[in-house]
């Protein structure tokens, strides 16, 4: 029998967007948040460098993180979602410090009572944060206050598999009215019957072999919105972050940026630096720049890894603003405040996603997203560090007023069939599953990386339709199982970062194809729409550049 649940709000995903939305909800609403792994798995979590804000006014504006992050999106930026989001920053610092988040006092009086750091592309220091492990003091904070709300129910282990849409009812409003979850303890499909609906669930950067992601990050969210009707947008433009830890051991370590705003240089195995020979601003160049410069000098020089310097600096400094980096690394047998750090780029962020507005509506009434899988307009060509968890809460309390005002405009509950398996057996080969999601990680990696052509793009494409018509078919002859959702999930996110990469004639930011060398006067967001796409609900929206 099929276990049904109704809310006002459900909210899928418990990272720093999901939570900070369930907190700001009317408390008279009932509110479930499901996390298909347990509170703390997403990425917010595991964030180390800060929160980018502009908080000391005497020494930073709001003007010059604008322009920062318009410079960094390589004119690809929507300039009115970059002000939104810069301009509510320190209201949302103030509501986490209210939470009780413990963010680094500065031990110096710079007319700040936080110590505020810098990373590359920002012209001042305004990164907020408590030492290098930032994510876990928010998370940690958000989480205990969610347990503790009486409106707020909680299932961990709950994987959403698909959303309930009226048009796929067979109704002609379309509507989106919940979704069927997998609960994987007890490996039964509930439905969450929700008047509306919150994709809150991170990025896609699991797609490529190398990442500074958990496993979780299979672009979930993006592609169910997908595959109900909504439109996404430059998901080309995936980050490379310049220097996550090579160790055989260490999987999916980051060095933060952080430690190149504090002064790490940048080295070749024999220990001479290189930044400068490719831009000005040398190790705190925006991350593409950095990025592509590693990949580029480890391709010349055959190495495996390059190196982060930070022993210059005193081991005092070095241990109080990076404990937790420098514990990690002393466990692979790393003393950082002695020798360099072995460093290559990894897959970190998704740029692009489902297409919203302000307040997180998406083309499907009903239906809201926020946080890293959506795309906004704030992060163009190429995120600004530290801009994300910034987005995630500002997107998050405009979601939740609007949602407050709104709710009781919501049409009534309605009858939803129950998941029906009846047609499916057991899987008889698991390795399929296996085998698929190492291949489509090492071909994204190997032809829609840090640096494309458009043959690789092609072979990719070709790759992942023949891996899609695997997974469709074993999607509806065997029971499902939480490898196998995700694949099905990553397989599509790749189509469409593979897709929108082919549609992008040019190189700009993230996206580097070695056969279109130049960049555009004219700056064009790629929006893919699929074969389902209601134009009559669908939010109002114009392409820059079309
Ligand atoms: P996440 O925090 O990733 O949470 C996603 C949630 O969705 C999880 O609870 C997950 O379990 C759930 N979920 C996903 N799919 C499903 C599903 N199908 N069903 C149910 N639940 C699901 N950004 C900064 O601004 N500053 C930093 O210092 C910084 N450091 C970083 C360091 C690392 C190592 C990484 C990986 C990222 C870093 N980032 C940083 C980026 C930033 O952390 C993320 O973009 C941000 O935390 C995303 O938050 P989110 O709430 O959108 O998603
Ligand atoms: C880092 O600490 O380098 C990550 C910062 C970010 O991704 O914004």
């Amino acid at each position: 029998m099929l276990q049904h649940h109704h809310y006002d709000a459900v909210i899928i995903g418990s990272g720093a967007a999901g939570l900070t939305l369930a907190l700001h909800l009317d408390p008279g609403l009932r509110v479930a948040i499901l996390s298909k792994g347990t509170l703390s798995a997403g990425s917010s979590s595991g964030a180390q460098g800060g929160v980018a804000a502009v908080l000391n006014q005497e020494r930073d504006s709001q003007e010059q993180h604008i322009n920062d992050t318009l410079i960094a999106g390589a004119g690809l930026c929507r300039k009115e979602a970059v002000e939104h989001i810069v301009e509510h920053g320190q209201a949302s610092i103030q509501w986490l410090i209210a939470q009780g988040v413990p963010f680094t006092p500065d031990e110096k009086t710079s007319g700040f009572e936080f110590h505020l750091t810098r990373e590359g592309g920002h012209s001042e220091r305004r990164i907020i944060h408590a030492a290098d492990a930032t994510g876990k003091a928010i998370s940690d904070t958000l989480i205990s206050k969610a347990r503790t709300a009486t409106n707020i129910d909680l299932y961990e282990h709950h994987l959403a598999i698909d959303l309930v849409t009226t048009q796929k009812l067979g109704l002609s409003e379309q509507h989106c009215a919940g979704l069927y979850a997998l609960d994987i303890k007890s490996d039964t499909v509930k439905l969450f019957q929700g008047k509306t609906t919150i994709i809150a669930t991170g990025g896609a950067s699991k797609a490529y072999l190398f990442t500074s992601n958990t496993d979780g990050a299979s672009g979930d969210g993006i592609a169910m919105a997908w595959r109900s009707g909504c439109r996404v947008a430059n998901m080309e433009f995936n980050q490379f972050h310049p220097t996550g830890l090579y160790h055989p051991k260490a999987k999916s370590f980051l060095i933060s940026e952080a430690v190149r705003g504090e002064g790490g240089r940048l080295v070749r195995p024999d220990g001479s630096r290189f930044m400068k020979d490719y831009d000005y601003r040398g190790e705190l160049a925006p991350r593409d720049i950095v990025a592509r410069a590693i990949d580029h000098e480890m391709k010349k020089l055959g190495a495996d890894c390059l190196f982060l310097d930070i022993s210059h600096k005193p081991a005092d400094f070095i241990k109080s603003h990076f404990p937790m980096i420098h514990e990690r690394c002393l466990g692979y047998g790393i003393d950082i405040t002695r020798e360099p750090i072995p460093v290559v780029p990894a897959a970190h962020y998704t740029c692009g996603g489902i297409l919203v507005n302000e307040k997180g509506q998406t083309d499907i009434p009903g239906l809201f997203a926020i946080g890293e899988c959506t795309y906004t307009g704030l992060h163009g060509a190429n995120r600004l560090a530290s801009n994300s968890l910034l987005e995630c809460f500002v997107a998050a309390r405009s979601c939740a007023e609007e949602i407050n005002q709104s709710i009781n405009q919501t049409p009534d509950a309605l009858e939803i069939p129950h998941w029906d398996d009846s047609q499916v057996s057991d899987a008889d080969e698991n390795v399929v599953i296996a085998h698929n999601w190492d291949e489509l990680r090492r071909f994204m990696w190997d032809y829609v990386g840090i640096v494309r052509t458009n043959k690789r793009l092609q072979r990719a494409k070709n790759r992942v339709n023949l891996l899609q018509y695997e997974i469709n078919d074993f999607y509806s002859h065997f029971k499902i199982s939480n490898d196998l959702i995700e694949l099905r999930n990553l397989a599509q996110v790749s189509e469409l970062i593979i897709d929108s990469s082919l549609e992008r004639k040019e190189s700009r930011g993230l996206h580097y194809n070695v056969d279109y060398p130049l960049t555009d006067e004219n700056a064009r967001e790629t929006v893919l729409t699929p074969r389902n796409f209601n134009k009559k609900t669908a939010l109002k929206f114009s392409p820059l550049g079309s």
